[in-house]
Formats: C-alpha cells, sequence, structure tokens
C-alpha cells in the first residue's frame, strides 16, 4: 500500500512542532510522522540539538508503542520507515497533555515544594492544555467540558488508558533497570471514534532514572545541562532492544 521510502510518500506537512513533524500521505487515513533532533525546553527558551536523537525516539516510542498495543492498549502506531519516520492513524487530537507522575520532579516538586526524589504515596494524573502560546496551562475536567475538547466519557477513557499505561510501562521499565517517574501522553480519536494514544513515548517526554544508581536517563539532562545527553538516549534504546523477547 505504502512505499519504504517517505520521500515518496511524504505529502502536505499538516503540522510543524518543536521535536516532531507531520506529514499527509497517500492514504487519507495515515499520516507520517518525522522525529526530528530539535529539542526544546521550558517553553521554547532553550534551544538545542541532541545528536541522532530522532533516531533514538523513533525507535523507543516504535518499541514501547508495540508493547502496549500488545498488551490490548489502542494506539496510532502502524509501522517505522527509514529509521526516523512513523507511519501513524489519522486521528482528532483533543489538544490535551494527560501526565501522571509517581515521583515527584519538575513542576510537581517546584510546585507544591516537594523534593525531587520523594515517592508519592499515590500516583497523580494532571491535565494540560496544549497551548504554547498560553504556556501549556495547567486545567480540570470542568475546564475541558467547558471548552468542549471532548465528552465526559472520551476524559475518563483517556484517565484510565494513562493509569493502565502506568501499570504496563512501569513494569516494562523495571525489567530493564528503569524507574518511570513520571510522563506525559497525548490522546486523539480515530474516524470509528475510538481513543487512542497518540503522539510520542520517549526520553523527550518521560522521566527515566536508573534504578540502580538514580542517573537520569531523559531530557532532564538537555533541560539541566548534565551532560551525555545522547548517551542516555541510546543507552534507553539499548536496554529497550536487548530486553526485547
Ligand atoms: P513537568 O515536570 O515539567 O511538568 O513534566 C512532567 C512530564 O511531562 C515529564 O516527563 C516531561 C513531560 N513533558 C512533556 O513531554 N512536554 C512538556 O511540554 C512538558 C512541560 C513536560
Ligand atoms: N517541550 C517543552 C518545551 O519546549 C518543555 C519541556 O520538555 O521541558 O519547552
Amino acid at each position: 500500500m505504502l512505499a519504504s521510502d517517505p520521500v515518496d510518500i511524504r505529502g502536505e506537512k499538516v503540522y510543524e512542532g518543536k521535536a516532531k513533524a507531520l506529514f499527509r500521505t497517500e492514504n487519507p487515513d495515515v499520516l507520517l510522522m518525522e522525529f526530528k533532533d530539535d529539542a526544546t525546553a521550558f517553553d521554547g527558551k532553550k534551544k538545542g540539538t541532541i545528536v541522532e536523537k530522532g533516531y533514538f525516539n523513533a525507535h523507543i516510542s516504535a518499541l514501547l508503542n508495540t508493547f502496549l498495543e500488545d498488551e490490548g492498549m489502542p494506539t496510532h502506531y502502524l509501522g517505522t520507515i527509514e529509521d526516523r519516520y512513523h507511519l501513524v492513524r489519522h486521528m482528532d487530537m483533543f489538544g490535551l497533555e494527560v501526565v501522571v507522575r509517581n515521583i515527584a520532579a519538575g513542576s510537581l516538586a517546584r510546585r507544591l515544594g516537594m523534593e525531587e526524589g520523594t515517592v508519592l504515596p499515590k500516583p497523580v494524573l494532571e491535565l494540560y492544555l496544549k497551548a504554547d502560546e498560553l504556556g501549556d496551562p495547567w486545567i480540570n475536567g470542568y475546564h475541558i467540558a467547558a471548552m468542549e475538547l471532548c465528552t465526559p466519557e472520551e476524559l475518563a477513557s483517556m484517565e484510565a488508558a494513562a493509569w493502565e499505561i502506568n501499570r504496563l510501562l512501569s513494569g516494562r521499565l523495571e525489567e530493564i533497570g528503569l524507574v518511570l517517574v513520571d510522563y506525559k501522553l497525548e490522546f486523539g480519536r480515530d474516524p470509528e471514534g475510538t481513543v487512542r494514544l497518540g503522539d510520542e513515548i520517549t526520553p523527550d517526554t518521560c522521566r527515566f532514572w536508573d534504578s540502580v544508581s538514580g542517573d537520569k536517563m531523559d531530557k532532564d539532562r538537555f533541560r539541566q545541562d548534565l551532560g551525555g545527553v545522547e548517551d542516555a538516549y541510546r543507552e534507553v534504546l539499548t536496554r529497550l532492544e536487548r530486553g526485547r523477547a
């Protein structure tokens, strides 16, 4: 159905974000998602390039999406071509970010004055509006209803999926010596009305800490100028590939 060379099937660009771009293909139900090496942090105030990030993230996200699909979680992922492109289902994205946190870090630690590394007795789920110009504000179900971003049933389905993903991913990562500290998910509605996981699952969008050393193995190395950014992304991919059954 589709050629294996993205250049042949790359149609009009429909979206360009900081780390990814989306293109139409000859099939209206399928988009091509490009993983770029560009990295930003703090709402784009810090900019840089992480060498080969597109390659690492495309492969990490492919493995984790495939793992979730195999466990029965609907995702947008259809396949990988040419190392840094995913074929994904064309969905209506809800324009929301669903963040789940198991350990205090980042904005939660800052906002609530918690020490980074504090294990939360109960994990936390937060909702943010995806709007760069507003700095991705923190919102709740009432805001979502008022803005008609999705139905209450769709929000419930996203929250249930986010918790199930927490259980599945935490277990998978534990097997390869990584702690899932927190992560951000984005969901959409496919043409049949099914709520599916979209976007990416990578060290750009999750915090992974090494279970033994506690070392940060994610984009915090870039955000905090810790060095060893590429090595951390490569190590996450290597462990996932090695741990594949
Ligand atoms: P935070 O602590 O900065 O709120 O981030 C929580 C998690 O969400 C962390 O794993 C990084 C991820 N994240 C994104 O993927 N995109 C974003 O724009 C932000 C702010 C966080
Ligand atoms: N991706 C966001 C930005 O560009 C935030 C982050 O990941 O830290 O600012």
